[in-house]
């Protein structure tokens, strides 16, 4: 089975790829959405489910989702047909770093995927270039809670904590206008449902030649959770307005 098979199955009951309850991810879009007839863009969308979420509560939205999963995309254009938004809806199987457009947008998203720009701050020098004026951007990036462990670092790389996150936005230009940090009860929440999901599979279905493959995924990533990052892991949403010189 391949990983976008496995990870399809993780989050079959956690649709958003982030440790973020589904009021916080409600918030998050009202306050990065404070109009409703906004242009969206998803850097990293996967499913988009941030943007189908947008686009069911406000008829007047546009959206365009950028991502490199074929799978991903094309389960977002098929929930974007069921839930009618699909004329509103654009997206692009590329690379985010080389997205371009010639209309700005009001609200860039990036969430979960600074990865794909080589860091919080690449993601958000790329997120300006989309920018039309007054325009904010909503991201989403990890630090750490905890002095993490060695295994922890060579699983996430080398993130900074909280204040020094934040910090870093400030400095580079950016006022967060909102913010969430996860809770416990979010990042724990994350957790068990991928992996229960991915374990629950496999139990279900004993004479899938992937069976085995998949029970094996959900124990080790479900220990490595426990024993490696669970204690240092933290996740931090921000909605950012551009800081006025
Ligand atoms: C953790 S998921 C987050 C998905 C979504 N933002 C969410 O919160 O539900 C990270 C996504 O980034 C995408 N991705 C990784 N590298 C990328 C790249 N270089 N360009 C575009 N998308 C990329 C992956 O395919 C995946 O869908």
């Amino acid at each position: 089975m391949s990983r976008e098979q496995i990870s399809a199955i993780a989050h079959a009951d956690h649709p958003i790829k982030s440790p973020l309850a589904d009021e916080s991810v409600g918030r998050l879009l009202e306050r990065g959405l404070p109009r409703g007839d906004e242009r969206v863009l998803d850097l990293g969308c996967g499913t988009a489910e941030w943007l189908l979420r947008a686009l069911a509560t406000r008829p007047h939205l546009h959206a365009e989702g950028v991502d490199v999963s074929e799978v991903s995309l094309t389960r977002a254009r098929r929930a974007a047909s069921e839930l009618g938004v699909a004329d509103r809806l654009v997206l692009h199987q590329q690379e985010a770093a080389d997205f371009g457009s010639p209309r700005p947008y009001d609200l860039v998203i990036s969430v979960g995927a600074t990865h794909a720009f080589g860091g919080l701050l690449p993601t958000l020098a790329a997120a300006r270039k989309h920018l039309a004026p007054g325009g904010r951007v909503l991201i989403g990036e990890s630090y750490w809670d905890r002095a993490p462990s060695p295994e922890a670092v060579e699983m996430f790389g080398d993130l900074a904590d909280l204040a020094t996150t934040v910090d870093s936005v400030v400095a580079d230009g950016w006022t967060p206008v909102h913010g969430h940090v996860s809770t416990r009860s979010e990042l724990d929440s994350y957790e068990w449902a991928c992996w229960g999901s991915l374990a629950a599979w496999a139990l279900d279905h004993p004479a899938d030649p992937a069976a085995a493959q998949v029970l094996e995924t959900a124990t080790a990533a479900r220990s490595d959770w426990l024993h490696g990052y669970r204690d240092s892991f933290g996740f931090l949403c921000l909605v950012l307005r551009r800081t006025a010189v």
